[in-house]
């Protein structure tokens, strides 16, 4: 009986252990306020745009339309691909999400 007990009580640590290394967020290496720098100069210190240039804050765009624009460049919108990885594209697109809401 106190084998079962016992056993019982590791299986339920395990569960908890496991569990609670779910519930943690993902701690991500990627810091999209770093990769933005170089954004601000064109798009503005707020991402509010200019004459020349569409405000990001606020954007309508989707995260894969932002991910490919920022990766391929478009018209006078310089293309990032070859900075960024996958990740980086990614986290960009998130930080500019946030930043609309
Ligand atoms: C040299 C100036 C310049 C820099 C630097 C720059 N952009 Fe742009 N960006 C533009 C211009 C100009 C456009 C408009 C392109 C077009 O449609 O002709 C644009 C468009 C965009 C768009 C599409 C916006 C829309 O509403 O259509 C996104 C998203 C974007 N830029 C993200 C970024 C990000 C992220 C960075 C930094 C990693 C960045 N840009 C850096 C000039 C710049």
């Amino acid at each position: 009986m106190k084998k079962i007990a016992l056993s019982l009580m590791a299986l339920s640590l395990v569960l908890v252990y496991s569990c609670s290394k779910k519930s943690s967020p993902e701690k991500s290496t990627v810091n999209a306020e770093s990769l933005m720098k170089p954004c601000y100069r064109c798009h503005g210190a707020s991402l509010q745009g200019n004459s020349k240039t569409p405000a990001l804050a606020g954007t309508k765009l989707q995260k894969d339309e932002i991910i490919n624009i920022v990766k391929n460049g478009r018209g006078k919108m310089p293309a990032f691909g070859g900075d960024f990885s996958a990740a980086d594209l990614s986290a960009v697109a998130d930080f500019i999400h946030n930043y609309a809401k």
